[in-house]
């Protein structure tokens, strides 16, 4: 019941933000829309091929993580993730900032995104990524020997569910980290009731056909009259 409020709030946000800023001098303060609209449309195009239960996604929440991934990336590489989130390097600035003031908690709801790198033992970090990683994405590196994957899949899903407030348990199966040299996980957690909500009130027993057309049964209707503005 929690879930498409979010999906909206995050265009919301990424919306407000280029617009609030179009009077600003700095260049460097705008995000692309139209590349944040096609990013994020393809995220919500994937899933909705995807099982129908609720949940909570966030494309800047998704793009944060592959952002902080750029930080560390050259060449070939670099190119190819800044193009795909269709950001430059100046506006991963923006991405962070906006990243790290999701955890907001303000009494009414709750976002949090919370991101983690994990790195095969094989590979010396990079002492500016791991900085940059602390510093601007709030998101820690760790070294994991993948050679064990049960012992990694065990610290990831506790380090999961423990930024889910338990909500996400049992992520990822050792044997998906076979041969892994690189994990990056990005959580969000967002909690909140709805602004606008159903009175038990006006809840009623009401009466239903079965697609038959025959069978009668009585299900409990929700019934708001109300007026809601949205944004597509
Ligand atoms: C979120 O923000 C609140 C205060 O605003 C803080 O107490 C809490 O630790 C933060 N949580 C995370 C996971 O960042
Ligand atoms: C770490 O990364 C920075 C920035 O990409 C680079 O300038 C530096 O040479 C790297 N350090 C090492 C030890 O490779
Ligand atoms: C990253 O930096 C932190 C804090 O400076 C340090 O404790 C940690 O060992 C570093 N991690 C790696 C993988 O270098
Ligand atoms: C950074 O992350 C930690 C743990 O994930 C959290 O407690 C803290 O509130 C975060 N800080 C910011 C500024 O988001
Ligand atoms: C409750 O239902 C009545 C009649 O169906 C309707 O007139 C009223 O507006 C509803 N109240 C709310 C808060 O939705």
């Amino acid at each position: 019941m929690k879930c498409t409020a979010a999906v909206l709030l995050f265009e919301i946000i990424l919306a407000t933000n280029s617009v609030s800023n179009d009077q600003s001098d700095s260049d460097s303060e705008k995000v692309p829309l139209e590349h944040d609209v096609k990013f994020s449309v393809n995220i919500y195009k994937f899933l909705a091929t995807k099982g129908k239960k609720n949940f909570v996604v966030s494309p800047i929440s998704a793009k944060l993580i592959l952002s902080l991934i750029a930080e560390g990336a050259a060449s070939d590489t670099l190119s190819e993730i800044t193009e795909y989130l269709g950001i430059t390097q100046h506006e991963q600035d923006l991405i962070a900032r906006i990243g790290n003031s999701l955890n907001d908690s303000n009494g009414v709801c709750q976002i949090v995104s919370a991101n983690k790198v994990y790195i095969s033992d094989d590979y010396e970090v990079n002492e500016t990524f791991n900085y940059t990683s602390l510093h601007k994405y709030n998101s820690t590196v760790e070294v994991v020997d993948f050679k064990t994957p049960e012992k990694v899949s065990v610290l990831i899903n506790e380090w999961v569910e423990d930024h889910s407030n338990g909500k996400i348990q049992n992520l990822i199966h050792a044997a998906e980290l076979h041969a892994a040299t690189i994990i990056l996980v990005n959580v969000i957690y967002f909690s909140a009731t709805w602004a606008k909500q159903f009175r038990p009130k006006n809840t009623s027993e009401e009466k239903f056909y079965t697609s038959k057309g025959k069978q009668e049964m009585f299900l409990k209707a929700l019934c708001m009259q109300n007026r809601i503005h949205i944004t597509v």
